[in-house]
């Protein structure tokens, strides 16, 4: 690739003409691709609707540049290697070629059940090889594919497929991870009751779990990809047709639809790759996310894939069969670059060193974290007993809906410092702003960070529903994409993510809305009214706190308790069950009845010292209440 940067002499040069001839820039790395016809106009934005095209007119097939374009030069090369979950099963080794055919087998399964262009297509697979396939085999085809969690529950999945209105589902019987198995097939009957608009399911056989199949509406993949072609004409997409939907939470109930499209993501997904891990052949890629999120997507499928890279792909889970898995996994393909997020490593250094010692991680050369901000003690033992002092870690800064990293150091090539994200990439950027809008210039200063200029993985719209995007992201600064994301730019002018500053919660790297799980509280039987907030967790980073209003007044029962996480697992998914529960007698309101969330996030932090003026509430005394009632632990 003509466009990664080596040296930071080159960062700052590619950094100034991205700046000031964005259009010639892009337009240099974007010639670098393959496309079925040029595009008549780089760039062509505003901030007010929004309204952001980029490649205009070009015509193009992800997948062609993901798969076609390398089988001539490299159709040998492993493109993914599969880590099942149980290490005594068989990995699983895919070169270019194979893959290739894999994509347009499954492709013409998709054709044969009635998909075309622009129609949309749930996956809710487990980590299998076959869902990277089936994400590719929409690609090939013109479909728009929504990946859905794993962990997700019935409820949330139909609220996801009813949004999209998805035609064909794809998944499996059931998923391994770690000691469970977990009836997928089953959820999705489940979910299904309340979704006319799915015409086919399809299948994967992974647990042999027992499942019911539909007649005329279920079908075994495996089955049906039998007797498929291998070849597959790729759909000719236009540069701005969608390629996928990927649903995320924000500060109001309903996850919204994030919608990418073709020829930006494309670009931004294999630049930002490129440079940041500063990818180089044959190197070993292993992205320890699931492809159910953001990670997922552009750095185990696309931007590994559009370099011609090797992606591992892990099942399991990092504690599983013991907390060395991940190193044992590094050991045993040689993997070159390892980016996880701070959870994992907090979790495993948690667990001690006999799981590191033994362990050969000496192919290890980049190291990279994301999701979350990272803390030092965690960085710092990544980097001494992970990276044994040798390997520079990039803290990757970016979002569901920046499609890529944006603010990251270049592996090996930017001086880190243990917490920040460092510089914004070429193409970025950002700006810090004050309470008023106004923006904060110069350094050592901080603010809520927004983005003034677009970049080509910008996200286009939330699906369904442009005002929503345009509320959300475009609405708070005007002329800017808002973050929600609080920053300092220190001194140096180096970038450190401070965390959200709306209500969003950051749990183990999964953001999870305030709303939403409330709304789940308050479905439990005898539930009146709850409030939700984040709070430090030594492992999660933030935990979940419930404060909870039941009709029985304060209630102590355990039971009471494990009901309520019952029920925000059966709505949600059991990544949003509450880490506290404090029954309460009311809550902080203001006059106008709104609910003063800052002093809750004070008490579940336990920074109960100084609480502000508490005059102007409705009923001050509830805030002692509270306070003393505080779950601690
Ligand atoms: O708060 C930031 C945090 O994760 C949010 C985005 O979450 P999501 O869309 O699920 O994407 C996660 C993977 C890209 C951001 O608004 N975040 C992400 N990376 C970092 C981070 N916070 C601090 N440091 C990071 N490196």
């Amino acid at each position: 690739m003509n466009y990664q940067i080596r040296s930071f002499e080159e960062y700052e040069d590619a950094y100034r003409k991205s700046v000031e001839d964005p259009e010639g820039f892009w337009g240099e790395i974007a010639e670098q691709f393959q496309w079925r016809k040029k595009w008549d106009k780089v760039l062509q934005w505003n901030f007010e609707e929004p309204d952001v095209k980029w490649f205009q007119g070009g015509k193009l097939n992800i997948t062609e540049n993901c798969l076609d374009r390398h089988l001539q030069t490299q159709g040998n090369t492993l493109a993914l290697i599969w880590e099942p979950n149980d290490p005594r099963e068989a990995a699983v080794k895919i070169t270019y070629r194979e893959l290739y055919e894999k994509v347009c087998r499954f492709a013409n399964v998709l054709k044969k059940h009635g998909a075309k262009k622009g129609d949309r297509i749930c996956i809710y697979l487990p980590m299998v090889p076959e869902l990277a396939v089936a994400v590719l085999a929409c690609a090939r085809i013109g479909a728009i594919h929504s990946v859905v969690f794993g962990g997700f529950s019935a409820r949330s999945i139909a609220e996801r497929i009813q949004d999209a209105q998805c035609s064909i589902v794809i998944t499996a019987d059931g998923s391994f991870r770690g000691t469970k198995t977990i009836p997928l097939k089953e959820v999705i009957d489940d979910a299904l009751e309340q979704c006319p608009s799915v015409k086919s399911v399809l299948v994967h056989t992974r647990t042999r779990t027992p499942v019911y199949m539909q007649r005329g509406r279920d079908y075994w993949l495996q089955e049906e990809l039998k007797g498929a072609d291998s070849d597959c004409p790729a759909e000719e997409m236009d540069a701005e047709d969608m390629l996928f939907i990927l649903y995320t939470s924000g500060s109001t109930g309903k996850p919204k639809g994030v919608v990418h499209t073709c020829g930006g993501y494309m670009v931004y997904a294999a630049y930002t790759f490129s440079n940041v891990f500063q990818y180089a052949q044959p190197e070993i890629h292993f992205c320890t996310a699931d492809i159910g999120w953001i990670t997922g997507h552009t750095y185990i499928v696309y931007g590994p894939l559009a370099c011609g890279a090797t992606s591992v792909m892990f099942e399991g889970v990092p504690n599983y069969p013991d907390a060395g898995r991940l190193w044992d996994i590094v050991d045993k393909y040689r993997v070159n670059i390892l980016y996880t997020a701070p959870t994992a490593i907090r979790s495993l250094m948690q667990s001690g060193m006999k799981f590191v010692e033994g362990k050969d991680l000496s192919s290890l050369t980049k190291l990279g974290s994301v999701g979350e901000p990272i803390n030092e003690e965690a960085w710092y033992w990544f980097h001494e007993h992970i990276g044994k002092g040798q390997c520079p870690i990039v803290d990757t800064w970016w979002q569901t809906e920046t499609a890529g990293i944006m603010i990251s150091p270049l592996a090996g090539i930017t001086e880190t410092k243990p917490g920040y994200a460092t510089l914004p990439l070429p193409g970025v950027q950002p700006v810090l702003l004050d309470e008023k809008g106004e923006e904060i210039q110069g350094n050592g200063v901080s603010g809520n960070l927004c983005i003034k200029f677009p970049w080509p993985g910008i996200i286009r719209t939330t699906y369904g529903d442009h005002e929503r995007c345009r509320q959300n992201y475009f609405d708070t600064y005007k002329g800017m994409y808002f973050t929600g994301d609080g920053c300092l730019r220190d001194k140096d002018g180096y970038y450190r993510i401070t965390g959200r500053v709306d209500d969003v919660i950051n749990v183990s790297g999964h953001r999870i809305g305030t709303a939403e799980v409330e709304n789940a509280i308050n479905m439990h039987t005898g539930v009146v009214e709850s409030a939700v907030v984040g709070y430090p967790h030594a492992i999660k980073g933030q935990g979940i706190y419930a404060y909870v209003i039941t009709e029985k007044g304060i209630e102590e029962e355990e039971s009471a308790r494990q009901g309520i996480s019952a029920t925000v697992a059966r709505l949600i998914g059991p990544i949003a069950k509450p880490d506290k529960i404090q029954f309460v007698r009311g809550l902080p309101k203001t006059r106008s009845g709104k609910i003063m969330r800052r002093i809750l996030r004070k008490i579940a932090e336990g920074d109960t010292a100084n609480l502000g003026d508490t005059s102007a509430l409705l009923d001050p005394p509830i805030v002692d209440e509270i306070k003393n009632g505080a779950v601690i632990s």
